[in-house]
């Protein structure tokens, strides 16, 4: 989604704004651009539509001491020139990211004052609001305070105007941070666009509005009363952002997954015992008190909850219901103040699972857990307990390593609930955290599968559809598979618990749709076979990621994949990585921009 990064320095600050978009380029943006005041302090903007890499050229040569810049993701008007950000009103510009609700009604209000409109944005009359305002209170801050409290909708803002030396910033629902350097300050949508600058990052919160000075920052609230928010030392590597010896990002994360869930699950390293207060203070308290669970998540987080009702329901015994965020929270579901609610979220910010989590507190659910990615998100900070999947930044727009450790997360949370709840031997504790423990090398065993599956890669090209199958608690792997398939390859994939195959979806079986199937050596195998011999009694072409154990033979149109033996309740941790590989790699064969597919963002930070 949108980017936004803001300086004010002792240095030329344009290569510092180019370089910020380009970190936060892994968003997803169709345009960029960026404004900044000249020597004489009057007011330059630069926009191109394509990538950052245009605006560069474009900004060659330029100086300045202070800008703002932006990368655009469009919700309102078309992907161009004249919507891309910053927005102008005579010697005032605006960057934003979010969306202004009630947009319609201020430019209605605006047009009759005579500004003219040169964009179909919403963010437009952001500016020409604040330029309004400014006439009767001539004061930057000021008025940006007020004209935030017009807005409705989530936004984050970065304002500058000619003749002033300062940025004022504003945020609400949309994420955004301050970062304080040696030679000046700073702004930006996310900590990864000024890691070259400063490591000192300063959180806003909801309501807040900042003054970015050379020398100091101020924060406020929507009254005007002044806040001091804490400074945190970011513990973001540079390098971790980097592309080092991989082609492409999600190449990089896959295979990052074993260092990924060695981190995650560091904090039971040595531990026989599960301690439910690796969620929070009050886990053992709510988890003892929790009569069911209620996961809200979207996208690729919705599948490792999907995952997780499997093992909970198994090892808790208590019911564990699992909902697409977006669809919750406009839904009169039946709520229950005993139920604990569980929000999954790489970003930590995306709009509808923070709604869905808002909206379950407004009907009386308190016990909330965020299982999240991003420690200071806006998600984190809603929730009443947290545990944070440590993958690292995630910048591939296919999600990879955030949900394999979202699983480890998960797989924790199950322990704990059913340890706080009785259900829990000493023994089984044992034996699933030495489970959870060699999870890493396990997946690594799977890695090495790689040659295989970049083969089987060539089949898929010319294909416009493919059928995932799973059954049991690899349906949700399944669903993960179609997901990653066809968002970096655009071919057409939709997932099957196999049993449902003879109830419809098998009409579709011919020479030219192959079929894809999880099929773990586990209680349901014998019942899969089955569900893959209808495939081939059809001609379907089947390729089948096995078990080591599993006795599916290989034959005319049946191609197989042995994984490693079979690894019990964890198996979809280690099912879900030769599908991460076989998407990339048709897209790889295809052509696609892998770690930017078309029409897609990485943190999803609008309805
Ligand atoms: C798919 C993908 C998305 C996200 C979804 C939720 O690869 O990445 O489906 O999973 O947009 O995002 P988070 O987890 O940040 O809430």
């Amino acid at each position: 989604m949108c980017g936004i990064v803001a300086a004010l320095a002792k240095r030329n600050v344009v290569p510092v704004l180019l370089e910020g978009l380009n970190k936060l380029e892994y968003r997803g943006y169709d345009s960029a651009g960026l404004a900044y005041l000249t020597e004489d302090n009057s007011l330059a903007r630069l926009r191109s539509v394509g990538r950052v890499a245009e605006l560069a050229a474009q900004a060659a040569g330029k100086g300045a001491a202070q800008g703002i810049a932006h990368t655009r993701w469009a919700t309102h008007g078309v992907p161009s020139e004249r919507n891309a950000h910053p927005h102008i009103s005579a010697g005032l510009a605006v960057v934003h990211n979010g969306i202004i609700e009630n947009y319609a009604e201020i430019k209605q209000e605006l047009t009759g004052l005579g500004y003219v409109f040169t964009s179909d944005t919403d963010t437009e009359v952001i500016a020409h609001l604040v330029h309004h305002l400014l006439q009767s209170t001539p004061d930057l801050f000021e008025a940006v305070r007020k004209a935030t409290a017009r807005f409705i909708g989530a936004y984050a803002i970065a304002v500058i105007h000619e003749g002033e030396q300062r940025i004022v910033v504003a945020r609400h629902g949309a994420p955004l941070l301050l970062g304080i350097g040696t030679d000046g300050n700073y702004a930006a949508s996310d900590a990864s666009a000024l890691l070259q600058v400063t490591r000192k990052m300063v959180y806003l919160e909801d309501g807040d509005i900042a003054e970015i000075r050379q020398d100091q920052v101020r924060i406020v609230r929507p009254d005007g009363s002044a806040v001091t928010r804490p400074v945190h030392e970011s513990s973001l590597s540079a390098d971790a952002v980097e592309l080092g010896n991989f082609r492409h990002y999600m190449q990089k994360e896959i295979f990052e997954q074993p260092q990924a869930l060695a981190n995650t699950l560091e904090m039971v390293g040595g531990s026989q015992t599960i301690q439910p207060q690796i969620f929070g203070a009050d886990a053992s308290a709510l988890f003892a008190r929790a009569k069911s669970v209620l996961i809200l998540a979207c996208g690729t987080s919705f599948h490792s909850g999907l995952v997780a009702r499997y093992w909970i329901e198994q090892l808790v015994g208590i019911p564990c219901s699992v909902e697409v965020a977006s669809e919750y929270r406009y839904r009169m579901s039946v709520h229950d103040p005993e139920q604990l609610v569980v929000a999954i979220s790489q970003s930590g910010e995306t709009a509808d699972t923070l709604a869905a989590v808002r909206y379950a507190k407004e009907r009386g659910q308190h016990m909330t857990l965020a299982i999240c990615n991003v420690a200071e998100s806006a998600i984190v900070r809603e929730c009443a307990l947290r545990f944070l999947t440590r993958a690292g930044p995630e910048i591939g727009v296919a999600s990879t390593k955030a949900f394999t450790t979202q699983l480890a997360g998960l797989a924790l949370l199950t322990l704990a609930l059913a340890k706080q709840q009785g259900k829990l031997s000493v023994q089984d504790e044992q034996n699933h955290l030495n489970a959870l423990r060699h999870l890493p090398v396990a997946v690594q065993k799977v890695l090495a599968l790689e040659p295989e599956i970049e083969a089987w890669a060539q089949h898929f090209a010319n294909k416009h559809h493919a059928l995932f199958l799973g059954r049991g608690h690899h349906y949700p792997i399944a669903m993960e598979g179609a997901l990653k398939l066809k968002e970096i390859s655009y071919i057409h994939a939709e997932a099957y618990a196999a049993g449902e195959l003879k109830h419809g979806p098998l009409a579709l079986v011919d020479r030219d749709m192959p079929v894809i199937s999880v099929a773990p050596n586990d209680m349901l195998l014998e019942k899969l076979k089955s569900n893959l011999q209808e495939v081939k009694a059809r001609g379907g072409q089947l390729y089948v990621f096995a078990d080591g154990d599993s006795e599916v033979p290989e034959s005319e149109g049946v191609h197989i994949i042995r994984l490693p033996e079979h690894y019990g309740l964890l198996s979809p941790v280690l099912h879900v990585v030769p599908l991460q590989l076989l998407s990339y790699h048709v897209a790889l064969v295809k052509g696609t921009d892998v770690d930017k597919p078309r029409n897609l963002a990485k943190s999803v930070t609008v309805e």
